[in-house]
């Protein structure tokens, strides 16, 4: 049996350079490791991750319509890639997963808890990932990094401060499970890769 690392965090926090490190990292000792990402991660993901970020579709998504596309997203993704690679002894490290739907449909958009907990339980197929890293940086140092980078914001980046601010609490409140490691974003990205190095070393090696 494989591996199922996910990581989370505000926008711009940083987690896709990490994940992309730690796959090369893991590589490097021989170790068969995909990366991948949420929504997306598959064609048909791919698809719907374009109409979820785009803030050119006429009309506002229900909030309904909008959790439903990124567990259509999951449930494509767990069937085609996640759960195969997983059964074929590979490491699978995955960028967001349904931590993102707790905190910003449920947390954030305020979605019902218990129909967002069904729905990422029925979309993952009740498969939780081993262990979750989450990459803390604060609201306005995400609103920062967004500046900084210079693209415009997509329909999700484009929410005010005070959305970013529960998503930001609810990751918090979810990271005090065990499955969770926490790192300070705003350390250099080699320190960081380091400590997440360590603990993937120590959780699983
Ligand atoms: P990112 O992968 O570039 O971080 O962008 C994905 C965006 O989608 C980001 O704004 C977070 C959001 N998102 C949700 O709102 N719910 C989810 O379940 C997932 C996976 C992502």
């Amino acid at each position: 049996m494989g591996i199922f690392v996910t990581f989370e965090g505000m926008e711009c926090c940083g987690k896709s350079t990490q994940l992309h490190l730690l796959a090369r990292w893991l590589r490097e000792r021989g170790h068969d490791a995909i990366e991948t990402r949420e929504p997306g991660g598959t064609d048909i993901g791919e698809s719907i991750r374009e109409l979820l970020r785009s803030g050119n579709v006429s009309g506002t998504f229900s909030s309904r319509a909008e959790i439903l596309l990124f567990e259509a997203s999951r449930a494509q993704h767990m069937e085609e890639k996640i759960l195969p690679a997983i059964a074929a002894g590979k490491i699978v490290l995955c960028d967001r997963f349904h931590d993102s739907t707790t905190v910003y449909q449920g947390v954030a958009r305020a979605v019902d808890a218990d129909a967002v907990s069904f729905l990422n339980g029925f979309a993952s197929h009740g498969r939780v990932p081993d262990m979750t890293i989450l990459l803390d940086i604060g609201v306005r140092e995400s609103f920062r990094r967004m500046d900084a980078r210079g693209a415009i914001r997509d329909r999700i980046e484009s929410e005010d401060e005070n959305f970013f601010q529960k998503v930001r609490d609810g990751y918090r409140m979810l990271a005090e499970d065990v499955r969770f490691f926490t790192v300070d974003g705003m350390s250099s990205i080699a320190e960081i890769h380091g400590k997440i190095r360590d603990e993937f070393a120590r959780r699983f090696f």
